[in-house]
């Protein structure tokens, strides 16, 4: 209803848009109270509060990022249906599990435990590397179990303010701007990697209808509510794997975009990561990613950096945001490379030279 409530007032009233996902905001930041409460008493510290300077400029970089997002709807560079109004009934039945596991995720924090796992997700530790067998962000089962998965867009929401699929979308702004991909993506295939529950993947669906996507992931429980997702979109598969090492064909791909994935990575992995997506990927063809800003991308938000990596469990971030993945890109040999950010996160854009150059 919200959703067909702002098509019809998008010509007239178009900062409705905008007032939309404010007020996402504003009920994710309500959401996020109680989870700061819990932490302070199981943890026994509060998190670190941020200084002024950071607080000014996250509110101007949130609502920059909102204005560029409505006004890419209202061009048409996606299709106003990429804003999910929350199914209330799951919205609010998935916040009281997300509360009484943030208990334990506090005890984790607490104590430092990073690789506790229900016997039901060891299983799946055949499947996947080393790094990966942690409870990133100190997640109950960390990406190994569907009940993890349940929860987890809903974490990222309250973690992010309501800003999280407003960031995801920018990697469409590099499709659009820099791949130049056409209206609704005839001919295209597009690889992507680290698609989690699907979230970005819904984005590319509806904006490029005709696009083949394929969207790979290590984790098979998060692959199964990405399958559950997407129903609606039958020119998505979905595969398991390691995006450091794809069985597919050389120059097989227009795009390889991912989102939010380079931050979990170590360093080498990031790097055999960039260096698949230039083999898969066809010469001429786009790289992009969309992941966390790194230090000093925008200085006033340094603090955030520092942070995070210390109240939830993100064993590569420190090292992740103070190595420029704009570097990696170019050493992997992509070129034509262009960065912008957006709130606390950032779009690395590149092409894969043609074969002539
Ligand atoms: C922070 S989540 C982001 C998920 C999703 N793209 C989003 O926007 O919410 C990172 C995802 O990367 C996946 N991942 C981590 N390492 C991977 C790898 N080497 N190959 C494929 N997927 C990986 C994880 O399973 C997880 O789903």
């Amino acid at each position: 209803m919200i959703q067909r409530a702002l098509e019809k007032s998008l010509l007239s009233v178009p900062q409705l848009l905008e007032g939309y996902q404010q007020l996402g905001s504003l009920l994710y930041l309500s959401e996020s109270v109680p989870l700061q409460l819990i932490h302070r008493v199981v943890k026994g510290t509060p998190i670190e509060a941020p200084p002024k300077a950071y607080l000014d400029k996250a509110i101007t970089e949130v609502t920059n990022l909102f204005e560029e997002d409505a006004r890419r709807m209202r061009a048409g560079d996606y299709p106003v249906n990429v804003l999910q109004a929350p199914n209330p009934r799951a919205h609010f039945s998935r916040l009281g599990k997300l509360y009484l596991d943030s208990v334990k995720i506090s005890w984790r924090r607490r104590n430092k435990k990073s690789k506790e796992f229900s016997d039901k997700a060891r299983e799946h530790f055949a499947d996947v590397p080393e790094y990966y067998q942690r409870n990133f962000h100190h997640q109950t089962d960390g990406y190994l179990s569907a009940e993890s998965a349940e929860l987890y867009d809903h974490q990222v929401d309250i973690l992010f303010r309501g800003t999280a699929s407003a960031m995801r979308r920018m990697i469409l702004w590099g499709l659009r701007d820099q791949a130049e991909v056409l209206d609704d993506g005839e001919g295209m295939k597009i690889l992507e990697v680290g698609c989690g529950n699907g979230s970005a993947t819904i984005d590319l669906a509806k904006t490029f209808p005709k696009a083949k996507i394929v969207s790979l992931d290590l984790s098979a429980p998060y692959l199964g509510a990405a399958k559950e997702n997407l129903k609606k979109h039958s020119r998505v598969s979905l595969v398991q794997g390691d995006a450091a090492e794809t069985d597919f064909k050389d120059n097989t791909f227009d795009a390889v975009v991912s989102v939010f994935l380079f931050h979990e990575l170590p360093r080498e992995e990031r790097e055999r990561v960039l260096k698949e997506a230039y083999r898969v990927v066809k010469p001429g063809g786009y790289v992009g990613m969309v992941d966390s800003i790194q230090m000093d991308d925008v200085p006033e938000l340094n603090f955030g950096l520092e942070v995070f990596p210390k109240e939830f469990h993100e064993p590569f971030y420190k090292n992740y945001v103070n190595h420029a993945m704009e570097d990696i890109f170019h050493q992997v040999g992509l070129r034509d490379i262009k960065s912008r950010t957006g709130f606390v996160s950032k779009l690395v854009g590149s092409k894969k030279p043609a074969a002539t150059e």
